[in-house]
């Protein structure tokens, strides 16, 4: 092995070494819940290392947004968590990591269903009007110290049929055709792990630009309901903390995430 060789190697151990490609992936055949089972082996303390891979093939209680369960059809898609450690940010930047997350997979998603996407604020991701993935972020927060997160993202791939849920598509719907789930899953992390170092060393700013350019109904005029009223407003950005912006003719508000909720 030559110096330049050498000196190769070190760089690329330490470019790749400390994050996503040099952690595990531990693919489990069938699980309560990916979020669940990182959370419960963190609270043994046993150690997991950041950018660790959970992955499940039959996910019997995927848990959503809201409370709400997520189901998908054992095998046919990507249901997994990774474990984040995002000590450089407080946590009132919390929103952050959604962006993050919620860019990288639009990112991942282009090279196969293109500018079809788009980001249902806060993080559902969206192919036209159906929703192809969400995200459920769990951060474990103690004092005024961000310690870790559990990023579960669920993407319908290769399923058929959604029972009882008329909002839902999968990739293979829109493609008619399969798509692997490796290659999708290995994608995605490269996406993620390259947009978390930029947020770790640049910042959230040009993130932040491309997750508002995604967003769903952005400057049109759609139907939403707060307080069970049904007004009609105009996306226009999200504030830094991640409210979502709405223009009432001319008069902008800012909301919550259980403050709006959008009508269909
Ligand atoms: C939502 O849109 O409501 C969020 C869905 C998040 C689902 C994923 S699947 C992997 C991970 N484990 C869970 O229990 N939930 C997330």
């Amino acid at each position: 092995m030559t110096i330049i060789n050498i000196l190769l190697a070190i760089l690329q151990s330490n470019t790749f070494s400390a994050f996503f490609s040099g952690q595990k992936l531990i693919k489990l055949n069938e699980v309560d819940s990916t979020n669940d089972y990182l959370k419960e082996r963190l609270s043994k303390s046993t150690p997991v290392k950041e950018g660790t891979v959970i992955m499940a093939v039959d996910q019997k209680r995927g848990r959503g947004q809201r409370g709400n369960s997520w189901v998908s059809e054992a095998g046919k898609n990507l249901t997994f968590s990774i474990l984040l450690k995002p000590s450089f940010l407080t946590p009132d930047e919390q929103f952050y990591l959604n962006i993050t997350i919620s860019w990288s997979i639009v990112q991942a998603l282009q090279p196969i269903l293109g500018d079809r996407l788009s980001i249902k604020w806060p993080n559902d991701i969206y192919v036209d009007e159906k929703k192809l993935g969400g995200i459920l972020i769990e951060n474990l927060i103690s004092g005024s110290k961000w310690k870790e997160s559990i990023v579960g993202i669920g993407i319908n791939v290769n399923q058929n049929h959604f029972e009882g849920l008329p909002n839902a598509c999968s990739i293979k719907q829109l493609l008619q055709e399969e798509y692997s789930l490796t290659d999708l899953l290995y994608e995605l992390c490269r996406r993620i792990e390259a947009n978390y170092t930029e947020l770790k060393t640049h910042g959230v700013s040009r993130l932040q630009t491309f997750y508002v350019q995604y967003l769903f109904g952005l400057n049109q005029v759609r139907e939403f309901s707060i307080n069970g009223i049904r007004v009609q407003g105009k996306i226009v950005d999200i504030t830094r903390k991640g409210q979502l912006m709405i223009d009432f003719d001319g008069h902008t508000a800012n909301f919550d995430f259980k403050e709006i909720v959008f009508v269909f």
